[in-house]
C-alpha cells in the first residue's frame, strides 16, 4: 500500500488535493483548480466526448467562443435529488459523473507527482449539504460514488471546518476553543473546538467539538446579489408592458432566472428563447431587452459572473469598484461603493450569516468573549462587512487567518490518522 494519502477539499468554486507523507505526517504537495468542467461540441457524432477541467476548461470555453457546455458550482447540484442527471450532447452524466471528472483530474495530477496510484482519500464535506437530512444524505452519498467512481477504494469524510481546525492547531502554541469559520462559495460553517497541538496525534477528537453548523449562504449568493441589484436593471428588469388596461411589470422570476450561473446553465432553452420573442414583442423591444437576448443567445453568463466576481473581490481591498461588461453590444460600467454593497446588495446575506453564528453560538452557551480565536478561512472570509462583523463580535485580536485556499484541504490530509490508523 502506498504510503501516501489524499485529502480532497471538493469545492463549490474551487477544489484542492493535498498530498501527505504517513511515515513523516508532512504534506508534500497541494493543487488547487477551479470547480470549472467545459466540454466542446463534439466534432463527429458518435465519438467519445472530450470534456477539459479549471483553468483549461475556461481557456477552451472561451477559445471556442462560448460554445459547448460549460459547468460551474456543480457541487450545488449534489443535494438536489430532482436532479438526476444532464444530457451532454447525448451522453446522460448523473451528478456523481459530473464530480468524478473533476476529482479523477485532481487524483491524476497527484499520483503523476508521487509516481504511484494512491487510493486512500479524506473527503471533505460541509457542515450543511442541504438543511434536509433526508438531501443532505443523498449529497455525501454521490460524493462516496463520485471517489469510488475516480478510484478511490479506501474513502473516509471528514467536514471541511473541522479540518481547517486541524490545519490551524498545528500553529498554535498552548490549549485554545477556537471557532473555525470557513465561508466559502456555496456555504458558511461553523465548527466550535477545544483545540490544542499535544492533541494532534490522537485517533479521536470528537470530544474536543463543542457544536458545528452551517448555512447555506456564501460567495456566490453575493455575486447573485451583485447581478440583481446592478445586473438585471440592464438586462430589462422593470420594463413593463400592457395587459389590455392594466400595466404589468415583466416577472420577477424571469430575472431571478439570471442571478445565479447554475440557473442560467441548466435553463431549458426552448421555453426561454419563446418567452423571450414574446417579452421582447410585447415591452416594445427595448435596449435593456435587446442586452437580455444578447446574453442568453450568445452564451454570456459566465463572462458575466466573472466581471461580478471581479467586482466582488475588488471590494475586499478597495472602498469603490466598477463592474464593467461590454460585448454583443451589452454595455455596462456600473460603480459600486463599499457601502451600497455592505448595506443594499449583501447586508441581509451578511445578517442571516451573523444572526446564525450568533445563534450557534447561543445554543451551545458559549459568550463570544470566551473563544480564544476565530479562525477564518475560505475566499469569502475575505469579504469586508464579514470581516467588519466578526472583529466587532470577537475583537481584531481574536481573528486569525491561514491560507485561504488550501487550509481545508491540508486539514482533511492531517485528519487522516482518525480513518486509517
Ligand atoms: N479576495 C476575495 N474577496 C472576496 N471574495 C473572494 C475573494 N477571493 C475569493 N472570493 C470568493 O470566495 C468564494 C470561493 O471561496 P472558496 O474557494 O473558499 O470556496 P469553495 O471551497 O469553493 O466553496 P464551498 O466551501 O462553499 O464549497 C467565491 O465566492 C469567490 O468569489
Ligand atoms: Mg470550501
Amino acid at each position: 500500500m502506498s504510503r501516501f494519502i489524499y485529502g480532497i477539499d471538493f469545492g463549490t468554486t474551487n477544489s484542492g488535493l493535498s498530498i501527505l507523507d504517513t511515515t513523516t505526517n508532512e504534506i508534500v504537495k497541494t493543487f488547487n483548480e477551479s470547480s470549472l468542467i467545459f466540454f466542446p461540441e463534439p466534432k463527429l457524432q458518435h465519438a467519445p466526448l472530450a470534456y477539459y477541467v479549471g483553468e483549461e476548461a475556461v481557456n477552451r470555453y472561451v477559445a471556442s467562443h462560448m460554445k459547448g457546455r460549460f459547468m460551474k458550482s456543480i457541487k450545488r447540484v449534489l443535494p438536489r435529488q430532482g436532479f438526476t442527471g444532464t444530457i451532454v450532447y447525448n451522453k446522460k452524466y448523473k451528478a456523481e459523473d459530473l464530480v468524478c471528472i473533476i476529482l479523477k483530474h485532481l487524483k491524476a495530477k497527484a499520483d503523476e507527482f508521487v509516481k504511484e496510484t494512491v487510493t486512500r482519500v479524506v473527503m471533505g464535506r460541509p457542515v450543511v449539504f442541504d438543511e434536509h437530512p433526508e438531501k443532505d444524505q443523498v449529497a455525501q452519498e454521490r460524493l462516496l460514488k463520485a471517489a469510488q467512481l475516480a478510484g478511490f477504494e479506501e474513502i473516509a469524510f471528514q467536514m471541511e471546518p473541522i479540518a481547517a481546525a486541524f490545519t490551524y492547531e498545528r500553529t498554535m502554541t498552548g490549549e485554545e476553543l477556537v471557532l473555525v469559520a470557513d465561508l466559502g462559495g456555496g456555504t458558511s460553517d461553523f465548527t466550535l473546538m477545544q483545540l490544542c497541538p499535544t492533541k494532534q496525534k490522537l485517533a479521536n477528537r470528537e470530544a474536543d467539538i463543542v457544536g458545528q453548523g452551517g448555512i447555506y449562504v456564501g460567495g456566490d449568493n453575493f455575486d447573485s446579489s451583485i447581478m440583481w441589484e446592478k445586473g438585471t436593471p440592464h438586462f430589462g428588469r422593470g420594463l413593463t408592458y400592457k395587459d389590455f388596461d392594466t400595466t404589468v411589470e415583466l416577472p420577477r422570476s424571469f430575472f431571478l432566472n439570471i442571478t445565479s450561473w447554475e440557473k442560467m446553465n441548466f435553463f431549458n432553452s426552448i421555453r426561454l428563447q419563446n418567452a423571450l420573442d414574446k417579452f421582447d414583442y410585447l415591452t416594445g423591444r427595448k435596449p435593456t431587452f435587446k442586452n437580455l437576448i444578447a446574453l442568453v443567445r450568445n452564451n454570456l453568463g459566465y463572462a458575466v459572473f466573472q466581471s461580478i466576481e471581479q467586482a466582488k473581490i475588488g471590494l475586499s481591498r478597495a472602498d469603490e469598484v466598477h463592474f464593467n461588461f461590454e460585448s454583443n453590444g451589452i454595455e455596462i460600467n456600473e460603480p459600486i461603493t463599499i457601502e451600497e454593497f455592505s448595506k443594499q446588495i449583501i447586508g441581509e446575506d451578511v445578517v442571516r450569516i451573523q444572526t446564525y453564528l450568533l445563534d450557534f453560538l447561543d445554543e451551545l452557551k458559549v459568550k463570544p468573549e470566551t473563544v480564544d480565536a476565530i479562525f477564518m478561512t475560505g475566499g469569502t472570509s475575505l469579504v469586508k462587512p464579514i470581516r467588519t462583523f466578526t472583529s466587532d463580535l470577537f475583537g481584531a485580536t481574536t481573528i486569525k487567518s491561514g491560507d485561504n485556499f488550501n487550509s481545508v484541504a491540508n486539514g482533511l490530509a492531517y485528519s487522516w490518522v482518525l480513518f486509517f490508523n
